[in-house]
């Protein structure tokens, strides 16, 4: 009981000792300094916050209703040029920092993950260098990281990552190296992840998968390596261009609200699972240019939402099974260059009205294409099924086909 009495005076006197310490002065000197490395001051903003009028009306700028205290900088999409200041660390108030879409520079100032009611900061596309503030993987409030198209370099944070309140991180295009640290698993109320276009590396720690609120996952365009483990309310799953060998497919059925899957241009070696059809809401399914093998499981016919199908440049061998004239919502279909296709193309194929591409090109397919009458692809664009053996007339379907451009 002492021990918290002591405490809670304790608590009060930090209060008091940091509104003494800093007060809406302190706001309004700190606001000046930022202004002042503004190289660029539209005529707009330049009129707008002068010294005659309280820095609480200024363009941008929201204050705290009784101690009027800056509470948020929103300054978005106002081509400003020049660097961020340090002192906006000393708005001890803010909540919400977003300069995105300007053209600031140099880094970002470290004692912003310092400030204890920072909820959001999005700075994304800005000319931003240097390293991410540390600071930021561990602080206790943030909920909105948005850092991408920068130019922010280094490697990711290496220590224990605390972001309780963490939903959204995006580092999308800079030049960020390291590791993902598995204690990302502590952030348990992330939805979206994106780290898509840096040189991360390493593999996606298995702690992925205590993110259980996580939606979209992007990181595509890194050089990952390793197994990539599956988290289950993941809608969009997406980490092509990396140099991942395994896929772990046991528990791919776990993963049935996902609407994109992309893994393609990786390294992974192993079969379609044979369950793939359990992914009843996917709409688009890349697997291209890998070397997968195995045989094309029927159960891919069973996925009626699929839109676009792409498995060129795999090692797939086998017959086409007649199931996938079941995917009525297809638009695109590419299993080209897996050189080891054979049999026939399923008349049903030829049949799915929505179909605007299909490309069967380099593999060894034999046989006629289907001259049934009754047959109709009125979208297509691009039938492509050069290089291989087949053989008979071009059917009616085909010259019926008003919008085809390109036929090989
Ligand atoms: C600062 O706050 C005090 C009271 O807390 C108020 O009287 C004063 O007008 C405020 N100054 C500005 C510039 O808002
Ligand atoms: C500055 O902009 C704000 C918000 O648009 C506006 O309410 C305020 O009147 C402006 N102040 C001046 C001095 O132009
Ligand atoms: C970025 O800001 C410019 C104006 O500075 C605007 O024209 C453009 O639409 C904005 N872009 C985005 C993606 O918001
Ligand atoms: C923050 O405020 C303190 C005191 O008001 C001042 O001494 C210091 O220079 C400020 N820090 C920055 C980075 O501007
Ligand atoms: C950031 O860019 C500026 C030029 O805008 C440069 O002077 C500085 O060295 C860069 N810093 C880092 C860490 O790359
Ligand atoms: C974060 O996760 C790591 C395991 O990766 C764990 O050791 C650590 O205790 C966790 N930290 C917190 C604050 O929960
Ligand atoms: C992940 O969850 C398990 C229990 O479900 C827990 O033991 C482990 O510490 C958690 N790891 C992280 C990094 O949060
Ligand atoms: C998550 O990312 C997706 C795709 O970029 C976007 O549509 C969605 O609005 C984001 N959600 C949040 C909460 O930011
Ligand atoms: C994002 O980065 C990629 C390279 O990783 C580059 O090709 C692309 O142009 C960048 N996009 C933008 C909008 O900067
Ligand atoms: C692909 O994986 C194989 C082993 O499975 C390995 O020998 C090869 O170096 C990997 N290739 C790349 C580009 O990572
Ligand atoms: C496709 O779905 C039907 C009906 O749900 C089911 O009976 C059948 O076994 C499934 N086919 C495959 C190959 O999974
Ligand atoms: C092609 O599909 C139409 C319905 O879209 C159907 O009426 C017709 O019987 C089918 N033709 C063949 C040969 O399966």
């Amino acid at each position: 009981m002492e021990k918290l009495i002591f405490l809670l005076i304790l608590l009060f006197l930090i209060q008091f000792a940091i509104s003494i310490a800093s007060s809406n002065e302190t706001d309004q000197q700190t606001l000046s300094a930022f202004q002042n490395l503004i190289t660029s001051l539209t005529h707009f903003l330049a009129n707008n916050w002068t010294k005659n009028t309280p820095f609480c009306s200024w363009f941008g700028v929201t204050c705290t209703a009784n101690r009027q205290r800056v509470v948020a900088l929103a300054l978005p999409n106002l081509q400003l040029q020049g660097t961020i200041s340090l002192s906006l660390a000393n708005l001890s108030f803010l909540s919400v920092l977003n300069l995105q879409n300007n053209s600031f520079c140099g880094g970002i100032p470290y004692g912003l993950g310092h400030l204890p009611c920072l909820r959001v900061i999005d700075n994304q596309n800005n000319q931003l260098n240097g390293s991410i503030p540390t600071s930021l993987f561990q602080h206790r409030r943030v909920q909105v990281i948005s850092l991408a198209f920068n130019e922010l370099g280094g490697e990711m944070w290496k220590g224990p990552w605390y972001v309780p309140e963490l939903r959204v991180i995006n580092l999308r295009n800079n030049s960020l190296t390291g590791v993902i640290h598995p204690s990302f698993g502590n952030a348990t109320k992330l939805l979206n992840f994106s780290l898509f276009g840096n040189r991360v590396s390493g593999n996606i720690p298995k702690e992925v998968s205590n993110l259980s609120q996580l939606a979209f996952l992007f990181l595509f365009d890194n050089q990952l390596t390793d197994e990539a483990n599956m988290v289950t309310n993941l809608k969009f799953l997406s980490i092509s261009n990396n140099q991942i060998s395994g896929c772990n497919p046991s528990n791919i059925c776990q993963l049935i609200e996902l609407k994109v899957l992309s893994i393609s241009f990786n390294n992974i070696t192993r079969d379609i699972p044979r369950n793939i059809g359990c992914l009843s809401k996917l709409k688009i399914f890349l697997i291209g240019e890998n070397p997968i093998k195995g045989t094309i499981p029927n159960s891919l016919g069973n996925i009626s939402t699929l839109q676009y199908l792409y498995c060129g440049n795999n090692r797939i061998v086998g017959q086409i099974p007649p199931e996938l004239g079941k995917l009525s919502k297809l638009r695109e279909l590419f299993f080209d260059s897996n050189s080891n296709l054979i049999g026939q193309i399923p008349e049903a194929v030829f049949n799915i009205s929505s179909l605007e591409v299909i490309d069967f090109s380099f593999n060894n397919l034999s046989d006629k294409i289907p001259t049934t009458t009754g047959l109709h692809l009125p979208n297509i664009k691009q039938l492509i099924l050069g290089v291989n053996q087949l053989e008979g007339k071009i059917p009616l379907f085909i010259t019926n086909a008003s919008k085809l451009d390109k036929l090989v």
